[in-house]
């Protein structure tokens, strides 16, 4: 049988997202979004692309959540974007209320699907979901350590002129200013970057990572990125529908890895057919902690104000 991804939002990201998924044949898509008219429009479009990208991949968008049923899984992107000078966090409040109204009529009708949480502020939001949802933890993934790592990759290969694919990296802790790129972790062809870059050099280029969705939004003005966001996104669809027993950094909720206890922090997982199948634990030097440790604490006070 098909696999089905529903993708809540079909604005930027998440008609990006669909255009990956169907074109990479992962799984039928529907676009949901509570604006008439246009995840139609958007999925029909995408839909009379697949005969020329040779994908049998079904699309279609809808305003009525019934049509989103046994979703195995569903990507939360609705919210909205950045504007230049505004923050992540800046979107917290208006955004968890859409998140409020979206988890519980994705629940009632794909009450086992894996969530993956796209919207911003990243954790924050992952947070709300898996409180909203009841589901495990397993089941309720955030998105943003595999944006992270491969804007870090990107600038990586950029400047030792490599092939991306040549690039490892690994970005830990939320999905925003406190984020912290683990360069010791980060490796061109298996050596570590460390002895590739000067540190001057390596630490502009871990600065760029962290600016590198303001750097973007700067750009269009009028909105965030949505590219990287929304393949980073389908890569985590891929690992979970393929069950790849992929290694990727997203946030998961913690129970006390890392020394955190009820929280959702970007480390490294394990992702399966069951979603979340293991957080890895990786030893950290007392700087790599204590910046993990600054940036869940930047997380918690988001979770603070909406209450979960
Ligand atoms: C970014 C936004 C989507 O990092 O969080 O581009």
């Amino acid at each position: 049988m098909r696999k089905k991804v529903s993708i809540v939002g079909s604005g930027n990201v998440g008609a990006t997202a669909a255009h990956w998924i169907a074109s990479k044949e992962l799984a039928d898509v529907v676009l949901i979004d509570i604006i008439e008219g246009v995840p139609q429009g958007k999925g029909l479009d995408l839909l009379e692309a697949m005969p020329i990208e040779k994908r049998d991949s079904y699309v279609t968008g809808t305003n009525d959540y019934a049509d989103t049923a046994n979703s195995d899984i569903v990507v939360i992107t609705a919210g909205i974007p950045r504007k230049p000078g505004m923050s992540r966090d800046d979107l917290l409040n208006t955004n968890y209320k859409i998140m409020a109204d979206v988890v519980g009529k994705v629940v009632k009708y794909s009450p086992n699907c894996i969530l993956i949480v796209v919207s911003n502020p990243l954790d924050a939001m992952a947070q709300a979901a898996y409180k909203l949802s009841g589901f495990p933890r397993e089941r309720v993934i955030g998105m943003a350590g595999v944006l992270d790592s491969a804007r870090f990759r990107a600038f990586i290969a950029d400047e030792l002129k490599v092939s991306v694919e040549n690039v490892t990296a690994f970005v830990l802790g939320g999905h925003g200013d406190t984020m912290v790129p683990l360069s010791r972790y980060s490796t061109v062809a298996g050596i570590p970057i460390t002895e590739l870059i000067a540190p001057d050099r390596l630490a502009q280029l871990v600065q760029r990572t962290r600016d590198g969705g303001a750097e973007i939004v700067k750009y269009l003005k009028t909105g965030s990125a949505y590219y990287a966001p929304s393949a980073a996104s389908t890569e985590m669809v891929e690992a979970i529908l393929k069950d790849k027993k992929k290694i990727l950094p997203c946030a998961a909720y913690l129970e006390g890895e890392y020394g955190i206890k009820g929280l959702y922090v970007g480390v490294p997982v394990k992702l399966g057919a069951k979603g979340i199948e293991q957080i890895i634990q990786i030893k950290l030097t007392a700087d790599e902690q204590a910046a993990l440790q600054k940036s869940a604490d930047a997380v918690k006070e988001l979770v603070g104000v909406i209450g979960v």
